[in-house]
């Protein structure tokens, strides 16, 4: 049996999170320049059932047989060796590295659950479809918070810009024009599910409220999605900036996101918002090639701790769907 490796990209929100948890739409595309790895080999030596698992970033040298159930890399190999019904495997080692950002709104989660469950299913000559990988990789998520949207397994695991609502398939975005994001890193880390959990309580306590802002945030998802199809880019941006006062209203944000913002948008970019659960994690802008250095500059000069600039491209395109 030879090496297997399997890799899959970060995400970004791009309109939506949040909402996406109570049934509105979100907009998420994947993000090729950060990627998450898995490469496995057989262990020749060793009895039939052995599985090492290495991830060096989350400092994990283990027999699977002595993770706790809730460790989620093994969680993401039991659960794909009981989805393909094998009961004991040729031994191997798995090593799993990623150079997405944790807890920063990236999908690091999601995306090496992706690449464990590929990895894994094709070693053992069982690949999985996309829509496969995403569920398994779902199961993975609810470790991390109670109530994933789904929305992160879905778009690393289908690996295009996609239209996604909870519960249903999602739907792919055609491109009309190249849009050129800037994510920003405001190096606060957060987790997800406390971000949610606060929510969740908000809106118990406000349900009305939240419910509006949740129907404006689908309307702005919708129209935004119309406005990617026909390249309309300041649109978009207007957009953006306008969902990303829901995210305020709804207590999202974080002082750190909103220097970036702020910076980003002075130095000309279309819009700008947090991306992800917020409280901290990523920004992003929509540039064009005009703008874009001056915006990463100023972003810089506020404080950012990372930037990462990816395109969406136009459908047809290298690259674009
Ligand atoms: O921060 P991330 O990348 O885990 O994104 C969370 C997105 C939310 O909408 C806040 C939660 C969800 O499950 O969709």
């Amino acid at each position: 049996m030879p090496a297997i490796s399997a890799s899959y990209p970060g995400k970004i929100i791009l309109f939506g999170e949040h909402a996406v948890v109570y049934q509105s739409h979100a907009i998420a595309i994947p993000v090729s320049q950060v990627k998450s790895h898995v490469v496995i080999q057989p262990l020749l030596s060793a009895a039939p059932g052995t599985i090492e698992i290495h991830a060096l970033d989350t400092h994990t040298r283990a027999n699977l047989a002595d993770l706790p159930e809730n460790h989620p890399l093994g969680y993401a190999v039991r659960l794909t060796l009981t989805h393909l019904g094998v009961q004991t495997t040729p031994a191997f080692i798995l090593r799993a590295s990623s150079e997405i950002p944790m807890s920063a709104g990236l999908g690091s989660g999601a995306s090496i659950s992706c690449s464990i469950i590929r990895a894994v299913s094709n070693f053992l000559g069982k690949p999985l479809p996309p829509a496969e990988v995403s569920a398994l990789a779902f199961e993975v998520e609810k470790l991390h918070h109670g109530t994933p949207s789904g929305v992160d397994n879905t778009v690393i695991a289908f690996n295009q810009p996609i239209l996604f609502k909870r519960g249903e398939p999602m739907l792919p975005v055609t491109v009309g024009v190249d849009l050129n994001f800037l994510i920003a890193d405001t190096g606060v880390k957060a987790s997800t599910g406390d971000v949610v959990t606060g929510v969740r309580a908000r809106w118990q306590a406000e349900q009305a409220t939240y419910d509006a802002f949740f129907q404006q945030v689908d309307t702005i998802t919708l129209a935004a999605r119309a406005e990617i199809q026909s390249g309309n880019i300041a649109q978009i941006g207007l957009l953006m900036s306008e969902n990303h006062r829901c995210l305020q209203s709804i207590q999202v944000s974080h002082p750190a996101l909103e220097v970036l913002i702020e910076a980003a948008v002075s130095a000309g970019a279309y819009g700008a918002k947090l991306s992800g659960a917020g409280a901290g994690g990523n920004m992003i802008a929509l540039v064009n090639n005009e703008t874009r250095e001056s915006v990463e500059k100023a972003i810089i000069h506020a404080g950012a701790k990372r930037v990462i600039h990816t395109t969406l491209a136009r459908a047809g395109q290298p690259g674009g769907r």
